[in-house]
């Protein structure tokens, strides 16, 4: 078991108020299969990323920035390489994360964005692959999508 370990009071609010210690939501059957995320084949996952993953995933990206995410699609999240069915994640292609002191350079540098990674982004994401999300032994974090660095 690990245990969210905060330095300072503004992390601990941090991570009381908006974040969370440990992980959050259950890992199960995700919507419209019959089988947990890590047993859908190829076919399966391909099919589920288009039935369920894009819609809610462009209703949060778009909801929050209409203009800078009109074009979103696949490649949004997998890269140019998706055109060519290639689907790696994480993606280099995405901004490498500083994870140090629960991603300060980050919310420092990009509050908004930051914040709608940690508040929308991830809980939408955990919840459409039915995996648990956020800190501690989450199933799904930041770095199911962004190369991280310096983490715990
Ligand atoms: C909002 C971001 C996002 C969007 C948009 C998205 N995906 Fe994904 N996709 C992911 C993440 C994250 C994973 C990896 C989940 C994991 O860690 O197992 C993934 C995994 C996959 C996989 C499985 C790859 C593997 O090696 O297991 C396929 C195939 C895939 N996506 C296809 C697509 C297709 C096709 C689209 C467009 C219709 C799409 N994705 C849109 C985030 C996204
Ligand atoms: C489902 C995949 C996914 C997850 C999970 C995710 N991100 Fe992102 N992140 C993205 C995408 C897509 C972009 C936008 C790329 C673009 O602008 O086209 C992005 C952009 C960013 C940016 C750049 C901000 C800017 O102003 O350009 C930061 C910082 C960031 N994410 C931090 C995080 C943090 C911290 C977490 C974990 C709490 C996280 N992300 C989780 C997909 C993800």
């Amino acid at each position: 078991m690990r245990h969210c370990l905060v330095p300072t009071l503004a992390l601990a609010l941090l991570c009381m108020a908006s974040v969370g210690c440990g992980p959050h939501g259950e890992t199960g059957v995700p919507e419209g299969q019959d089988k947990p995320w890590a047993e859908l084949d190829e076919s399966e996952r391909m099919q589920h990323m288009g039935a369920v993953v894009m819609p809610r995933m462009q209703a949060v990206f778009q909801g929050h920035d209409p203009k800078r995410f009109a074009n979103f699609g696949c490649a949004t999240c997998h890269g140019g390489g998706s055109a060519n069915g290639d689907f790696t994640m994480p993606n280099p292609a995405l901004p490498t994360l500083d994870a140090s002191n629960l991603y300060k350079k980050h919310r420092k540098e990009s509050p908004e964005m930051t914040k709608l990674m940690w508040k929308e982004v991830e809980p939408a994401m955990g919840e459409s692959l039915a995996l648990t999300y956020g800190l501690g032994d989450a199933q799904f974090t930041c770095a199911n999508c962004h190369i991280v660095e310096n983490a715990d």
